[in-house]
């Protein structure tokens, strides 16, 4: 039998496991090589644009969904709109989580490789073109696969520990030691000689480079870096008191989640530019650019393995949230134990993540789209799930569901929102948010 349904025990494990699911490979990986393929700060301006206008209300509205029925999303659908389609949004939702926890697992288990291989390999110093090569042949190697699926066994053992003594204790503990090792790198930046201009070009914006297409992976990064329009925040919210403030908890949530974004840029930009590296590097650029860096200052060693491991750090506090919707899913609507639930998780996503891994080696050649599986996983949950997602949940909010609901929950707190606050809420998701997402999804998928 599934166990009975437990809460987040204090008002720092909320902030920790809601943060620590927002703040991952998103802000540190994701943002900058995005940020640096588009214009720098054009995508960042376009990125706050969408958390703060979008991302929060949509924030605002998982949540009143998650805590006001103390369910996982199937279950909270089915309880909020009984035999109504509504409810289909779950599977979009339960669809994105295993296709992200895949990918996402993948460069995970690539950051766990690079962490113990800066001890053991990054002693001297090294080319850039060796580096190229050296992320090349491990990133196609079985190696690949094999730290994916160790990385996977990781999150089973914590979430199969359940809410309480896994999930939150973790996030707990995390979470401030990534936020101190950000903090010394980003001192560490800058004061490299290359660090006027890699802020320059995190902050001015070139809108130049804005296309459509670009508009879409801003919104696709706000989604994915919120950990919004999945569930993952229906079902984490699902854990939170009566009194959790949830309007504060969306800001606090949003705001240092943008702001880890805005350090990585802080950190990675200076670094790129004082080596005379490319900005434009794509996916590769922090484990290539980076060692390359790294392996030319002095006390490199150290510096490669303390940043590979707050990769690896944020990651296992991001996929841990994104596992536990598909886990809550299958021990409520099925009842099956904590353990076989996230067992199955946990397989489906090492059946895919492995196939998602082998797509940089055996794989390769596969391709739908014109994009590899990785590349198409990213691409289709990121930039057209979790948006449509979150438009479903923002008209269900806005529009369906009970506006004494609403307002209870937003307001229902030892620190309620402000009225104004409220209604601003309710406004984006009833109009903002909707027009928005539509306008950007019309134009960005190129349908006109
Ligand atoms: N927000 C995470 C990040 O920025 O790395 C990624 C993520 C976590 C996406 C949880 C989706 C999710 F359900």
């Amino acid at each position: 039998m599934s166990e009975p349904r437990t809460q987040f025990a204090t008002r720092l494990g909320v902030i920790a496991t809601t943060v620590g699911s927002a703040v991952g490979l998103g802000n540190i990986w994701r943002f900058p090589y995005e940020a640096g393929a588009h214009g720098g700060g054009a995508f960042l301006l376009l990125d706050l644009l969408f958390i703060f206008i979008i991302g929060v209300p949509v924030v605002c509205a998982e949540f009143i969904i998650g805590r006001h029925t103390g369910k996982n999303i199937r279950g909270a659908f089915r309880a909020l709109a009984p035999g109504k389609s509504w409810g289909l949004v779950s599977y979009v939702g339960l669809t994105a989580a295993i296709m992200i926890l895949s990918f996402y697992s993948v460069v995970a288990g690539w950051t766990m490789h690079y962490t113990v291989s800066s001890v053991t390999e990054f002693s001297g110093r090294m080319s850039t073109a060796a580096l190229h090569d050296r992320f090349d042949s491990f990133a196609s190697s079985d190696m690949a696969v094999v730290w994916t699926l160790v990385f996977l066994t990781a999150n089973y053992l914590i979430i199969s520990r359940g809410v309480q003594k896994g999930i939150e204790k973790m996030s707990n503990i995390l979470m401030p030691i990534l936020f101190i090792t950000l903090l010394v790198f980003t001192i560490n930046s800058l004061m490299m000689p290359g660090a006027i201009d890699g802020v320059t070009f995190l902050f001015k914006p070139k809108f130049s480079e804005i296309t459509p297409a670009v508009v879409l992976s801003a919104m696709g990064q706000a989604f994915f870096s919120l950990s919004l329009g999945l569930g993952c925040l229906i079902t984490y919210s699902s854990y939170f008191k009566k009194e959790t403030p949830l309007v504060r908890t969306s800001f606090i949530t949003a705001g240092l989640d943008t702001m880890v974004a805005i350090l990585a840029g802080v950190i990675i930009f200076p670094a790129v530019f004082t080596f005379g590296q490319e900005p434009t590097a794509g996916p590769k650029l922090v484990f290539e650019v980076l060692p390359s860096i790294f392996s030319s200052i002095s006390g490199g060693v150290i510096w490669s393995t303390l940043f590979f491991f707050l990769l690896f750090l944020a990651s296992i506090t991001s996929t841990i949230s994104m596992a536990e919707i598909t886990t809550a899913y299958f021990s409520e609507e099925f009842g099956l134990s904590r353990k076989r639930a996230t067992a199955l998780t946990i397989a489906l996503a090492m059946v895919f993540g492995s196939l998602c891994a082998m797509s940089f080696g055996s794989l390769g050649h596969i391709t739908i789209f014109g994009m590899t599986l990785f590349n198409l996983f990213d691409y289709v949950s990121s930039n057209i799930l979790l948006p449509l997602g979150g438009l479903i949940i923002s008209v269900f909010v806005g529009w369906v569901l009970d506006r004494s609901i609403v307002n209870s929950e937003l307001t229902h707190s030892d620190r309620p929102a402000s009225r104004v606050i409220t209604r601003m809420v309710v406004f984006c998701l009833r109009w903002l948010a909707p027009v928005c997402i539509g306008i950007v999804f019309i134009f960005g998928l190129g349908i006109f």
